[in-house]
């Protein structure tokens, strides 16, 4: 964590995946600044737009009505470019060009990893705001996008029970989450799903066969299996194989992807998102740099960027073995 010279100047941009409330984020973020008196530029498209110089300025009013919609006006990109020492420099030509002497970053662990270098060579101060469905950063208790898509995934999963039961079949249904199982735990307790498999515990297909053949000996007859995209036994198409397989039943998949990045955030995200783009705009014109602002226990706290991807956000155990004995 560092302080650096206050700038006047600021960029704002949304990277990596997007995610519901990121348009509140920088609502809070555009009005936060310019109520400090500080000059606003959004940049498009995160570190693509960087490069290319699609900055433009902000005020109050490029902001307005944006707060119910999902996506993010700023529009978003994962950039192979600026992960090229050619890519980052002339991004940072692009900043300098407009006078931008400091830089808040609404995104995952890609892009802090990104900010990190970025300032680690051109000594751009940035403040990161966490946004990504994944919610698998450490030092806030919650990310951006991450309450809707479970909300998002639960509605489906509450759709696939009806048929589920009616004609007593068993479904794998896949959510997001490469690295991480967040959105499957709560998803799976919210929606009582059966089993719920995710990429932070060892996944053992011969002990939910043995579950599925008690179940349905417990006449037991329709069951939900969630599963993380990023499970190391494979999607829900990799794992109905190898259990159809195995217990010669024909399962039923449904994988929900990207509906889960869209659609209008939740009160929880947006009262979030308002808060941290508040807080990160606040933040800058103190003079922070390279700190992630998150929301810990109803407070605002800052995190070194770097932490924010090198420390592992931990799972809740106990909310999986709940999950089992609420199964049975
Ligand atoms: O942004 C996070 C995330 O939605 C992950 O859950 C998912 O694995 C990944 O992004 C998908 O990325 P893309 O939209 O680039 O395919």
């Amino acid at each position: 964590m560092s302080t650096a010279a206050a700038p006047s100047t600021i960029g704002l941009y949304t990277s990596g995946g997007d995610a519901p409330g990121m348009n509140a984020a920088i609502r809070g973020a555009v009005r936060g600044a310019l109520h400090l008196g500080l000059n606003v530029f959004g940049i498009s498209r995160g570190y693509s737009g960087m490069i290319a110089a699609e900055i433009e300025p902000m005020g109050p009013r490029s902001v307005s009505n944006i707060i119910q919609q999902g996506g993010t006006i700023l529009k978003t990109s994962r950039s192979a470019e600026f992960l090229t020492p050619d890519g980052r420099r002339r991004a940072f030509e692009s900043l300098r060009a407009h006078g931008i002497e400091g830089l808040i970053c609404i995104g995952g662990d890609g892009s802090f990893r990104g900010a990190v270098e970025f300032y680690d060579e051109f000594k751009i101060p940035t403040v990161g705001v966490p946004g990504t469905i994944d919610n698998d950063l450490y030092g806030t208790d919650l990310t951006i996008g991450y309450d809707t898509a479970v909300n998002t995934a639960l509605d489906a999963i509450d759709r696939i029970r009806d048929t589920a039961q009616s004609h007593d079949r068993i479904f794998l249904v896949e959510v997001m989450g490469r690295h991480a199982g967040f959105i499957g735990v709560a998803s799976g307790i919210a929606g009582g799903a059966e089993e719920i498999l995710i990429p932070e515990t060892p996944t053992d297909l011969d002990a939910i066969c043995r579950r599925l053949e008690q179940r349905a000996e417990q006449h037991k007859t329709s069951l939900i299996m969630i599963v993380s995209e990023g499970d190391e036994q494979g999607g829900a198409v990799e794992i109905g194989r190898k259990l159809g397989e195995r217990l010669g039943v024909d399962f039923r998949v449904c994988i929900l992807g990207h509906t889960q990045r869209g659609g209008r955030p939740t009160a929880t995200d947006r009262m979030l998102a308002s808060r941290l783009g508040y807080e990160a705009a606040r933040a800058i014109a103190a003079g922070e740099a390279n700190v992630m602002v998150g929301q810990v226990n109803g407070e605002i706290v800052y995190t070194p960027l770097r932490q924010t991807f090198t420390k592992k956000k931990p799972v809740n155990h106990g909310l999986l073995d709940m999950a089992a004995v609420l199964a049975e």
